[in-house]
């Protein structure tokens, strides 16, 4: 095995121990697909195999929603772990941008960091939040924070701000309106666009069937 091959290897192992008791929408199957949404894509726009695999693999180490909104420890966690692997100065401050920058709340700042492996795993991770696993992965994470399912006098909130979409208590449902249903136009790269359009018609069917079941429409 070549170098970057034995480095892909040792995170991958590192990221499967340290996601052992993840909740199960963020755990070490989500990085996985991920992984393999963004290695499809990356190969697809010619960007770099090696640190998109990273990036992927790091992308949700210490996820801020499960450390009290703390979002240094994610690429402090990583940059530790990279140090130890054997990698350029260049890609390891490349990867911690990534890690630093993926995440959809950050979407509201303005970014100061920019590029083509970046957005690959942004976009798949966010087609990994839309289509049959995004709606598992999205009732899932509401029983962990024991929200409710659904109320129908609970209107939608379009989120302005990073504040305001991080507080949300809403019921899991309102989160297809919330942020689901805006992946689609916020993709960036052309593979990812056209793999999001069949997973967003079907939780369009699925919003449909589910409001005709609550309310018993015929
Ligand atoms: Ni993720």
């Amino acid at each position: 095995m070549i170098n970057q091959d034995v480095i892909i290897e040792n995170t991958k192992q590192f990221v499967k121990s340290t996601l052992m008791s993840a909740e199960g929408g963020h755990d070490w199957f989500h990085v996985e697909r991920v992984l393999k949404t963004a290695v499809y894509i990356a190969k697809k726009e010619k960007a770099s195999l090696f640190t998109v695999k990273l990036g992927a693999l790091l992308h949700d180490i210490a996820d801020s929603k499960f450390h009290e909104g703390n979002e240094e420890i994610g690429p402090l966690i990583a940059e530790k772990f990279l140090k130890s692997q054997n990698i350029s100065q260049s890609d390891l401050e490349h990867v911690i941008n990534i890690i630093k920058y993926v995440s959809f709340k950050n979407s509201f700042d303005n970014t100061v960091f920019e590029s083509i492996e970046l957005e690959i795993i942004k976009d798949a991770d966010r087609l990994d939040a839309i289509g049959a696993i995004g709606i598992a992965r999205c009732f899932n994470y509401g029983g962990f924070k024991n929200r409710l399912i659904y109320d129908p006098d609970i209107s939608i909130v379009s989120h302005k701000n990073k504040t305001s979409y991080k507080n949300s208590t809403a019921p899991s449902f309102n989160h297809f309106y919330e942020k689901l249903l805006l992946l689609k136009d916020l993709m960036h790269t052309k593979t990812a666009k056209d793999l999001a359009e069949e997973r967003h018609e079907f939780m369009i069917k699925y919003i449909k069937q589910f409001k005709k079941e609550w309310h018993l429409e015929s």
